[in-house]
């Protein structure tokens, strides 16, 4: 199972090798499986790097975004080039805070999609809608955000990718959602991915929940048959709150 982290615009340089050596080190002692992923602010990437290459950690280095080109006249930008100088795997596409604040549409999203595909990470695509909706309407909303992927990539674009569905209402809130509600909704994106590539089994859609995620409610999420894994947020920026829930879901794969 993936945990994946995202950090967004937090955590600093003075604090990155405490945090990995130390959460490293709880990785060995409870003899963790999962996979653990985090996304730091770009910056820190080559940090990152060095830490973990240090001290040899199986920690997943994941980034937050990627700019569509990959060189050129860009200022402030990041190539999918210069993620994998890094060991980049995993990259997010389509946060929905890169969606609100920096005016990225389901067109722009599909393009970072595309990019990462091509030069052989995983993306990860955030989808979700932005008010607690009734189901058919999320339902309506989310299809959109997939065909737009879709239509970019072609009809095998969920091969070797992951899905993470985050209801915006519940990202950051301390509100997450209904687990019931987000098992239905996994259930939905599986289906309708597997309705367009009729040769992809539904079992290897993967699809993470993100919102809110804590150790009070992780347990609630992880064990539904169509949630896959977890992207964390809040929770991940302290061992002591990551932590807890990595031995969560250890428990529950046990
Ligand atoms: P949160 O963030 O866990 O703080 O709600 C999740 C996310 O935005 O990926």
């Amino acid at each position: 199972m993936l945990i994946l982290c995202n950090w967004k615009l937090n955590g600093r340089k003075n604090m990155l090798s405490k945090f990995f050596i130390e959460l490293n080190n709880l990785c060995i002692k409870f003899r963790v499986k999962s996979d653990i992923s985090i996304s730091p602010p770009i910056i820190y990437l080559s940090q990152l790097y060095e830490i973990l290459k240090n001290i040899n950690s199986k920690i997943i280095i994941a980034s937050q975004d990627v700019d569509i080109h990959t060189k050129g006249a860009f200022t402030g930008e990041t190539s999918i080039y210069m993620l994998k100088d890094f060991n980049v795997k995993y990259v997010i596409v389509g946060h929905s805070e890169r969606r609100t604040n920096h005016f990225e549409n389901n067109k722009i999203v599909a393009c970072k999609f595309k990019i990462v595909k091509k030069n052989g990470l995983t993306p990860v695509l955030c989808i979700g809608e932005y008010f607690k909706e009734n189901f058919n309407k999320s339902k309506i909303f989310i299809k959109n955000q997939i065909d737009s992927i879709f239509i970019e990539v072609g009809e095998k674009a969920f091969r070797n990718s992951i899905i993470a569905y985050e209801p915006i209402w519940a990202i950051g809130s301390g509100i997450s959602a209904d687990p019931n509600y987000v098992n239905d909704i996994h259930n939905f994106i599986k289906s309708y991915i597997c309705e367009k590539d009729v040769f992809f089994k539904k079992n290897n859609v993967i699809v993470q929940y993100g919102g809110s995620i804590s150790k009070e409610n992780v347990y609630n999420f992880i064990s539904k048959k169509y949630i896959d894994g977890i992207l964390v947020g809040g929770a991940s920026l302290e061992v002591k709150t990551l932590f807890p829930i990595i031995k969560i879901v250890e428990k529950f794969l046990e």
